[in-house]
Order: C-alpha cells, then sequence, then structure tokens
C-alpha cells in the first residue's frame, strides 16, 4: 500500500516536472517574443519621429518661404495682381491694392476693370503697357506689363501683372519739358539782352551829351531819357547777372565815390520827383576791395528801389561808418514801407509787387554783396520808410596792418 503511494506520488512529480518544462520554455519563448516586439516599436516609434521631424521641418520650410514671398510683396515698391482664368484676384500685394483702390471679394472696381482688359488683351509678352484714368477723382496714370502662368502641366492657370503708378514720373516728365522749354527761352533772352545792352549804351552816351549841350526844358528831357535808359541797363544788367553770374574783378574800390558818382546820376530825377538826398558819410576808410561796376549796380538798384517807393516827395539817406574792422553802407527811404509778410520773400527771384518789375533786382544786389563777402539786412515800417544795411570787410589801411 505505501509502495504503490510513493510509485503514485513520483509519477505526480514527473508530471509536474513536465509542465514547469513546458511553462519555462513558453515563458523564454513568450519574453524573446516580447522583448522582439519591443524594438520593432521602438523602431517604428523613432522612424515616426524621425518622419515627424522632417514634415515638421518641411511645413516650417513652407512657412518660411511663404513669409518670405509674402514680405517681398509686401515691400515691392510696385504692385503684383494675379488673376485666374476666370478674372476673379488669386493674390493682390498692398501696393496693387493701394494704387487700384480698394477690391471686393476678389474682383477689381468698375473704374479698374477696364484698365485690366486692356492690358489682358495685349499679347503679355512683357511690354508696359501706360493707361490713364480716374479713381476717386484722382486722375492715374498706370503702367502695367504682364505675364501668363501655367501649372506642371503647362496648363494655363491665369495671369500675373506688375503694376506701377506713373502718375508722378509722367507729371515730372511734363514739367522737365517745361523747365527744358523755358531754358531755351533763357537762353534766348540773355542773348537778347547782350544785344540789347549796346545800342542802350549809346542811347544813354548821347543822351548824356545832349544834357551838357543843351538848357530848360530839354535838357530835362535829355535827362529823362538817360535816367530811362539807365533803368532799362539796370534790369538788362539784373538779367544777365542772375542767367549768368559774371566773376567779380576784383580792385580796391572808394565806396564814396560809387555813392558820389550814383547821387549824381540819380539827382535829376531826384528833384524832379521832389525827394532829397541826404549823405552822411562817416566812415575814415572808405575802401574795400570790389567790383566797381558790380557795386554800381547794387547801388542802383537799391536806390531805384527806395525811388520806387517814394513816388512823389520823401527823403534818400545814404550813410557810410566804421564798425571795427568792417563798413557799414546804409540806404534809407521814407518811402511806402514793405509788409512784415513780405520781407522774408523780397531776396528771392522774380518777387516783385510792382507791376513793371522784373523782381531780379534785390536778389541780384543780395548775389553781388556775397561776392564781395558781405551781409544785407533790412528793416522796414510800413508808410515810415525801409532801411538796407550793407556791412563788408575792409581793405587795411596803407600803413595800418
Ligand atoms: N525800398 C523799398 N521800399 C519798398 N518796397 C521795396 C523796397 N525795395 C524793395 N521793395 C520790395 O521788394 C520787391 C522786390 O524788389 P526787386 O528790386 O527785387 O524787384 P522790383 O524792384 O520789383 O523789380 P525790378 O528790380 O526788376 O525793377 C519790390 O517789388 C518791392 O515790393
Ligand atoms: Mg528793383
Amino acid at each position: 500500500m505505501a509502495a504503490e503511494l510513493e510509485n503514485r506520488q513520483s509519477g505526480d512529480t514527473a508530471l509536474l516536472m513536465q509542465a514547469f518544462e513546458v511553462f519555462t520554455h513558453a515563458s523564454n519563448s513568450l519574453e524573446s517574443a516580447f522583448s522582439q516586439l519591443q524594438s520593432q516599436v521602438r523602431t517604428l516609434t523613432e522612424e515616426l519621429e524621425a518622419k515627424n521631424l522632417e514634415l515638421e521641418k518641411s511645413l516650417r520650410e513652407k512657412q518660411e518661404a511663404q513669409d518670405y514671398l509674402r514680405k517681398i510683396l509686401e515691400r515691392l515698391p510696385c504692385g503684383v495682381i494675379v488673376f485666374d482664368q476666370n478674372g476673379g484676384i488669386t493674390l493682390c500685394n498692398p501696393m496693387a491694392s493701394d494704387v487700384l483702390g480698394a477690391h471686393t471679394a476678389g474682383s477689381l472696381l468698375p473704374e479698374t476693370r477696364g484698365f485690366f482688359a486692356a492690358s489682358a488683351s495685349a499679347d503679355l509678352t512683357g511690354k508696359e503697357i501706360e493707361s490713364e484714368f480716374s479713381l476717386n477723382g484722382r486722375n492715374r496714370v498706370l503702367a502695367t506689363s504682364g505675364t501668363s502662368l501655367s501649372n506642371e502641366e503647362g496648363e494655363a492657370t491665369g495671369t500675373l501683372h506688375i503694376i506701377r503708378d506713373v502718375t508722378e514720373m509722367k507729371a515730372l516728365q511734363e514739367r522737365n519739358k517745361r523747365v527744358e522749354r523755358l531754358s531755351a527761352m533763357g537762353e534766348m533772352a540773355v542773348e537778347l539782352a547782350h544785344e540789347i545792352r549796346n545800342p542802350l549804351g549809346s542811347i544813354e552816351l548821347f543822351a548824356s551829351l545832349l544834357v551838357k549841350e543843351l538848357s530848360g526844358d530839354s535838357r530835362r528831357w535829355a535827362e529823362n531819357i538817360r535816367i530811362g535808359t539807365r533803368s532799362l541797363n539796370t534790369i538788362v544788367s539784373n538779367m544777365l547777372q542772375f542767367a549768368n553770374p559774371v566773376q567779380a574783378e576784383l580792385s580796391k574800390v572808394n565806396l564814396h565815390d560809387v555813392i558820389g558818382e550814383i547821387a549824381k546820376f540819380t539827382e535829376p530825377i531826384m528833384s524832379q520827383r521832389q525827394v532829397g538826398l541826404e549823405t552822411c558819410l562817416t566812415a575814415r576808410h572808405p575802401v574795400i576791395s570790389g567790383d566797381h561796376e558790380l557795386l554800381k549796380q547794387m547801388m542802383l538798384n537799391l536806390v531805384f528801389n527806395a525811388m520806387k517807393a517814394m513816388p512823389s516827395r520823401g527823403s534818400l539817406i545814404i550813410r557810410t561808418r566804421d564798425i571795427g574792422t568792417k563798413l557799414e553802407l546804409e540806404i534809407q527811404d521814407t518811402g511806402i514801407g514793405i509788409p512784415a509778410e513780405y520781407l522774408d520773400r523780397i531776396f528771392d527771384p522774380f518777387f516783385t509787387t510792382n507791376r513793371n518789375g522784373t523782381g531780379l533786382g534785390l536778389s541780384v544786389v543780395h548775389q553781388i554783396v556775397e561776392k564781395h563777402s558781405g551781409t544785407i539786412r533790412v528793416t522796414s515800417e510800413m508808410n515810415r520808410g525801409t532801411c538796407f544795411v550793407i556791412t563788408f570787410g575792409r581793405e587795411p589801411q596803407e600803413g595800418i596792418l
């Protein structure tokens, strides 16, 4: 009985051992299959991550390229507009919107539609077409060139147009043409002025001879001819000086001599107009390095202006004084005065309030003063008078350093 029991027990143990062995084997192969699976999952995950990274990179690159293109389109100084095959807008940069006016729901405003109809009918060879049209009440000139677009299969997908607003450029070109015409006229005027100057000089000379020969009324008439021709001569000289400034021929000039010449010359007209001339020449060494003729032209312009400001009665006062190393010349009148708002403009070329004036007088005076390294300033009071003050550097006195 005990032996039977022992036999059954050893049979069970063998069976258990066998079962255990099968279990161990199964567990081993399960483990290896699991680790294989794990490594496969890892590889796949890595591959997936790499693919994801690649995808992200390509998306980022695409986005960057798009941003780059958008920035270029935004900053382009010309308009870019793309139409699809049905004429709908697929792209329109800010400049194009600006130039063409707002476009709603992908289509153009009626005013600009005609413009593209014309350029679309062109053969889109990149040749620029200019058209003028009115947008929001403003006339615009636009130049456009077009290119047809196609996909990879070569099928037409639309057209791309580059638009330039050439309104300003066109206006500038027109202005340039006008300036060219004016400058040609200016050159002609200068030639004419040269031609006029010689006979004027002769008339003035003959009038001076007549003044010496004649007396009474005839003498006064001759004086009027003389002053009239000199006034004309000053206008012609101003024109020439303005158009073609001559170099100053410098020598020692005594300003009191110039004042004497001008006073003697204008004395008859002053007495006719009852304008008294006062001179107060206190400068002790009135010598400057200057151009005698130009200084005379400067003085004549200032005196003629003063005369125009005093059509009947008045005083003209000419003063000189020493101010340290400088010499000051003052020309004062008791005329109509200059309105405060004009004081900044009187030296501008062509500024005039006189119906027959050229407005070149003071601009030439300014030029001449500058040629002598001097300065000019003006003070004026309405209906009281005007005073021009010119300051020159003085020539060193001989023997005095
Ligand atoms: N002494 C003055 N008194 C009052 N106004 C003056 C005087 N001098 C100049 N002006 C003003 O300055 C303007 C410009 O003077 P400017 O000499 O340049 O030209 P103009 O005298 O009008 O013409 P032009 O010199 O060709 O005869 C004058 O039109 C005038 O309005
Ligand atoms: Mg003048």
